[in-house]
């Protein structure tokens, strides 16, 4: 398959390391599978330990005179790479669409979302003060410095190819921190052609590579990335399982860690909530990628008085729906990435229907498109015991659980191990602060489906993660403090 570029030479099949596109040591290369057709887009190589470590070492001969920058001479680079970017939307998201197969329109937003995070951390890196403290001895001194934390590496999933590898490396580079990223192996092209672009605006060699790998090279790349002393910090999205993995090889070097793992979002509506602004915002937060996201409504509380009135009008949004492949101007939804996403989506329908849950519409693949195209679903009389209900289902599948009162919403809002993101609908302010407070998430969405902003601090609590990016929060992680004491400041005399 080719692909249609203004731009063919954003489509690279090498990977980008220390400023020299490469193969791999051995040559092998795997497929980028395009999920709408299962046919391979490009080939990309399969690298290692040993290319990883190049990487990292590249990353350190440039770190020096690339924290060593203006802050300012950082932003304008960064801005460059923001504008490159939207300048050539169409083909990176073309490239999007093809290799992860969220609709062209959906894939062009990501693109602009993601050319946000250059754009917002250039400017914000302006800003990173040190501080003066007031010290217990007159001749004294106590200044603080923050400091980029040095080498850092990125593992991002593929369920937002562009975006999530510059929500780690725009942070990073602004500070001045070299960033090694691995993008998934799914949907590696989107991060080679930002590294295209990042090369065309002036990034120095070695400050932004991109290593390349398939599912068995990743504990290879990722065990580099991991256990080599160069590395100061590692960010990470993707599984809470993986995470915990990482999370203890890094302990061995002592590396700080940023964690963006699962979750497993509660949607809670209550009887007073404007059912219009429900269903709109339950339209993203659901049908969004497919439901591929970490903040994707998982588990949707309503409560007795407005439940009918809601299923009934989810069940009509649903319809709506236009599952299609990406590059059809008029779908709604694409495919979900692969077999065994679709094999767990399948699992959680079954696994509803033998617990007694009612699908009210949808229930399965697509006839006309089959492969991993599937129905937007509604499942009702939802409760704790379906999985679920205690796994991230990713994919367009609603089950409706019913609640009679605010504490037993909260109570089943919290009775999970993770904490990513909740949604809250209702028009009593004080319930809006009692359960917004209540809620053991790191980001509430109140009377809204869409939270996603490079201003704004992304992140969970329990086991969806540790660290927040976006924001000046998201700055703060690649960031050392240094504290000098200062002494022998006496009277003049
Ligand atoms: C994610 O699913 O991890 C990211 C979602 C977003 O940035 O909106």
């Amino acid at each position: 398959m080719t692909l249609q570029l203004n731009d063919p030479d954003l489509l690279r099949q090498q990977a980008y390391v220390d400023g020299q596109w490469v193969d791999a040591d051995s040559g092998a290369t795997f497929p980028v599978i395009d999920p709408a057709t299962g046919e391979a887009i490009a080939h990309v190589p399969r690298m290692g330990a040993a290319e990883t470590r190049r990487a990292i070492e590249g990353a350190e001969r440039a770190r020096t005179a690339w924290a060593g920058l203006l802050a300012k001479e950082r932003a304008r680079l960064l801005r460059d790479l923001a504008d490159a970017m939207l300048a050539n939307a169409d083909d990176l998201g073309t490239i999007m669409t093809a290799e992860q197969g969220k609709p062209f329109a959906e894939a062009k937003a990501e693109v602009a979302y993601a050319a946000s995070f250059f754009e917002w951390f250039g400017e914000e890196a302006k800003r990173v003060y040190g501080e003066t403290i007031p010290a217990p001895m007159p001749e004294r001194r106590i200044v603080v410095l923050r400091q980029p934390i040095g080498v850092t590496v990125g593992i991002t999933p593929w369920n937002f190819p562009s975006a999530m590898p510059t929500r780690k490396a725009a942070p990073a580079l602004a500070v001045g921190c070299p960033m090694v990223l691995k993008p998934a192996e799914q949907t590696p092209l989107s991060a080679l052609a930002v590294a295209v672009l990042a090369e065309r605006v002036g990034i120095p060699a070695g400050v932004f590579s991109i290593v390349t790998g398939d599912a068995e090279d990743a504990p290879l790349i990722g065990g580099e990335m991991t256990s080599n002393p160069i590395v100061r910090k590692l960010s990470f999205t993707g599984s809470t399982e993986v995470g915990k993995l990482l999370m203890e090889q890094c302990s061995r070097t002592v590396k700080k860690v940023s964690l963006e793992l699962g979750g497993n979002a509660p949607f809670l509506v209550f009887d007073d909530a404007d059912l219009d602004d429900v269903i709109a915002a339950i339209n993203v937060a659901k049908y969004r990628n497919a439901g591929q996201t970490c903040i994707s409504a998982n588990r949707v509380l309503v409560q007795d008085g407005i439940h009918d009135a809601f299923v009934e009008r989810m069940v009509d949004l649903s319809r709506t729906v236009n599952v299609a492949p990406g590059f059809d101007p008029a779908a709604t939804i694409g495919p979900l990435i692969d077999e065994p996403a679709l094999a767990k989506v399948a699992r959680h329908v079954e696994d509803a229907r033998a617990r007694g849950g009612e699908v009210l519409v949808g229930g399965g693949v697509h006839e006309q498109h089959g492969r991993t195209f599937f129905l937007p679903t509604v499942i009702t009389g939802a409760d704790m015991s379906w999985q679920m209900s205690n796994e991230e289902t990713f994919g367009p599948v609603t089950a409706v659980h019913r609640f009679a009162s605010e504490a037993e919403a909260v109570r089943t809002a919290n009775d999970t191990p993770f904490g990513l993101a909740a949604y809250l609908f209702t028009r009593d302010h004080a319930r809006i602060w009692r359960v917004g407070e209540a809620l053991d998430y790191g980001m509430i969405s109140i009377n809204t489906g869409f939270i996603s902003a490079a201003e704004a601090p992304f992140g969970g609590v329990k086991e969806s993660g540790i660290g927040r990016e976006g924001s000046h929060h998201g700055i703060e992680d690649f960031l050392e403090m240094k504290y000098l004491a200062w002494a022998g400041i006496r009277d003049a005399g």
